[in-house]
Order: C-alpha cells, then sequence, then structure tokens
C-alpha cells in the first residue's frame, strides 16, 4: 500500500513536471508570436473595398503613427492631406479622366482603386530626401492601418494623373498645399472586400558582405 502511494505520488510530480513544461514551451511560442513582424509579413495591397470611409478617429491614430516616422533632421519634410468625401474623390476621378482624353474612362474611375479615404502626401521641393522621408511616413500609416484591420494602397500613378494636366489644378489647388511642396504620394485606406494572396519577393537581392 505505502509502495503505490509512492507511486502515485511520483507519477503527479512527473505530470506535474510535464504539464509545466508544456505551458512553458506554449510562453516560448506566444513571445515568437511578434505582432510588428505579424502585421508586416500578413499586409497586401488592397485594391477592393467596402464603400465606406475609415472612421476618423481611426485615421487619427494612422495619421499620428504617418507623423512619427523617422525622417531626415527631424525636418517632417511632408504635408498630408486626407480626402473621404466621396463626392470630391468623384470630382477628381472626372477631373483625371477629362485631363486625359485618351484614357480609358475605367482606368479614370479606378485611377484610387475603389479606396474610400485618400490620403495625398506631398514632399519639401527643397529637401533631397524628403521622397524617402513621405515614404516612411506612408509604410507607417499603411503598417498602422493593417495592424487595425484597415487595408491600403499606395499609388504612384495618381500623382502623374493629378499633376500632368490642366483640369486638375483645380483640385491640387483644393488640397492646399504650402508653396514649395509637391504631391509625392498618394494612399488609399479602407475596408478590404478582397485577401490578395502575398506576392513574391527576391531573397537574391539581399546579401550580407563579410
Ligand atoms: C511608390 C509606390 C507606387 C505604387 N503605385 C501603384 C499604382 O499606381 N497602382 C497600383 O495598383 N499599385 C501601386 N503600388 C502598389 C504596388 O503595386 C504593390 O505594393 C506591389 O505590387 C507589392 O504588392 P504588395 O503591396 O501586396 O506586397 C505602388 C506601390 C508603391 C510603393
Amino acid at each position: 500500500m505505502k509502495k503505490s502511494i509512492i507511486a502515485f505520488g511520483v507519477l503527479c510530480c512527473m505530470l506535474a513536471s510535464c504539464h509545466s513544461k508544456q505551458q512553458e514551451n506554449a510562453a516560448m511560442s506566444d513571445k515568437q508570436e511578434n505582432q510588428v513582424i505579424n502585421t508586416i509579413m500578413s499586409r497586401r495591397s488592397i485594391r477592393k473595398y467596402q464603400p465606406h470611409p475609415v472612421e476618423r478617429d481611426k485615421m487619427d491614430i494612422i495619421l499620428q503613427c504617418g507623423i512619427n516616422a523617422p525622417n531626415g533632421q527631424n525636418k517632417q519634410s511632408w504635408e498630408v492631406r486626407v480626402v473621404d468625401n466621396p463626392e470630391l474623390l468623384d470630382a477628381m476621378k472626372e477631373a483625371i479622366a477629362k485631363g486625359h482624353p485618351t484614357m480609358n474612362p475605367e482606368m479614370a474611375k479606378g485611377c484610387f482603386r475603389g479606396a474610400p479615404t485618400m490620403v495625398f502626401i506631398a514632399r519639401d521641393k527643397s529637401y533631397d530626401f524628403s521622397p524617402y522621408d513621405c515614404g516612411l511616413l506612408a509604410e507607417n500609416m499603411v503598417l498602422s492601418a493593417w495592424s487595425m484591420g484597415i487595408g491600403s494602397i499606395c499609388l504612384g500613378s495618381p500623382v502623374r494623373f493629378l499633376t500632368d494636366n490642366a483640369e486638375c489644378i483645380p483640385y491640387i489647388e483644393k488640397l492646399g498645399f504650402s508653396e514649395g511642396y509637391e504631391l509625392c504620394l498618394c494612399v488609399g485606406f479602407g475596408y478590404p472586400d478582397e485577401t490578395p494572396a502575398a506576392k513574391p519577393r527576391d531573397w537574391n537581392k539581399v546579401k550580407y558582405i563579410d
């Protein structure tokens, strides 16, 4: 009887230690679940959105993350304008169509990729590193948005379409960038209506040099 009680005790100790080992392992894998890395690796450019704009309190967080990006000499060589008024966005698309008579009208209509909230970023033309500042600002916005389930798309083509013709001048003026600034990058935001696959990346472009 005494022997079996001791054996039972030893078994209990073994089971308890096995259980705590499992808990330790689970805790370790939790630590490896890094939210920043997960956000970076799961982000995709979104080109289909639900129609409603991103709530402004959420945009405020995204914009705050944007302006907290690293930037040359802390010059903050960007200016940011947010448009979530569908009528204004439609008018801009119409102006792009009018300004590009040979463009397929569907292309002009889709130039913001259906994003209901558009962010227009201008750069300080007098600072040679301002495109990088604007890019880092955009990336902070894109990643913080995705961490909240908000999709995004960086867009270069509307920069050209909005600045290479007279029809769009009133809209660039309406954005009201300061003297010496020019439109540099557009970023669309909204709730995704698609789940695109990851685009492949070329690891060969990366090398350690000893
Ligand atoms: C500077 C820049 C300009 C871009 N311009 C466009 C664009 O005009 N139209 C578009 O559909 N996507 C545009 N993209 C999105 C890229 O096509 C996309 O990031 C790339 O294919 C990689 O896909 P992923 O973002 O899903 O990883 C642009 C991205 C960047 C960074």
